[in-house]
């Protein structure tokens, strides 16, 4: 059984004061939830006085981005080792704004992935069609083809760690979220392209989650669906009140 994960990715919003502040009150709303990994991804800058904030809670902290590389002459990056060092144990990687703003590719993606696993992080691969694509009928060949690339060479046992985000990028940031059945409908296949990839043992261990406008009054009728393993979301994580309000509607 997959224990469904609740992230909140607060992409470029947020001090390090608004995290410690965030952290402190959340962390009682939060703190007799079970069943629920709960994950907040603050800026790099924050990454380690969000991790001290969350000490002994229920919440784990992620970065939203890292270099492969792990250390050296790549002024404004940061290395999975750092991140790990600082106490984060999930990382996100090649999320759509990364892709779309930073040209970030599949090789890339694969890289950093390579580089989560080496220093002892869970990524978070997001992946995920636009409109123009999913218009043109070609949502599961695109998501074959941000599987494949992303996760060259992953094992089957990193795999089983591995949570993968399935976030049609049309529904990010637009208030249009994806309809359960079609969230759902993605998420078998791409349950299904895993089982074939990596084997069915380590593919029902693989978390699916989905993001792009999940609010607390759609959130319920999203995980409804078996393969739908929580959800990575952006604006609603902001608020502590919306955010635990997710939190409690997974678990439902
Ligand atoms: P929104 O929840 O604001 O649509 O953002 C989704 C997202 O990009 C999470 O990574």
């Amino acid at each position: 059984m997959r224990t469904p994960i609740v992230a909140g990715n607060w992409k470029m919003h947020k001090t390090v004061g608004d995290t410690v502040k965030f952290v402190k009150e959340f962390r009682s709303v939060v703190k007799d939830v079970t069943g629920v990994e709960i994950v907040i991804a603050p800026p790099f800058i924050a990454v380690h006085a969000a991790v001290e904030a969350a000490r002994n809670s229920n919440i784990g902290v992620s970065a939203q981005d890292l270099y492969w590389e792990r250390q050296g002459a790549f002024t404004g990056e940061v290395s999975a080792a750092m991140i790990a060092e600082a106490g984060a144990e999930y990382v996100i990687i090649g999320h759509s704004e990364r892709r779309t703003l930073f040209g970030e590719t599949d090789a890339m993606v694969n890289k950093k992935v390579a580089a989560a696993f080496g220093a002892g992080l869970t990524p978070i691969v997001c992946i995920g069609e636009t409109l123009d694509q999913r218009e043109r009928n070609e949502t599961y060949a695109v998501l074959d083809r941000q599987i494949k690339g992303g996760l060259d060479g992953v094992t089957a046992d990193q795999l089983a760690q591995l949570v993968v985000a399935y976030e049609p990028v049309w529904a990010i940031g637009t208030g249009r979220n994806a309809t359960p059945a079609q969230a759902g409908e993605a998420h078998a296949h791409i349950r299904k392209r895993l089982q074939g990839w990596f084997g069915a043992d380590a593919a029902d261990r693989c978390h699916v989650i989905y993001g792009g406008s999940v609010k607390p009054d759609n959130i319920a009728e999203l995980v409804r669906h078996p393969d739908v393993d929580g959800a990575l979301v952006g604006g609603a994580s902001l608020e502590v009140g919306a955010f635990a309000e997710i939190v409690f509607r997974t678990r439902a």
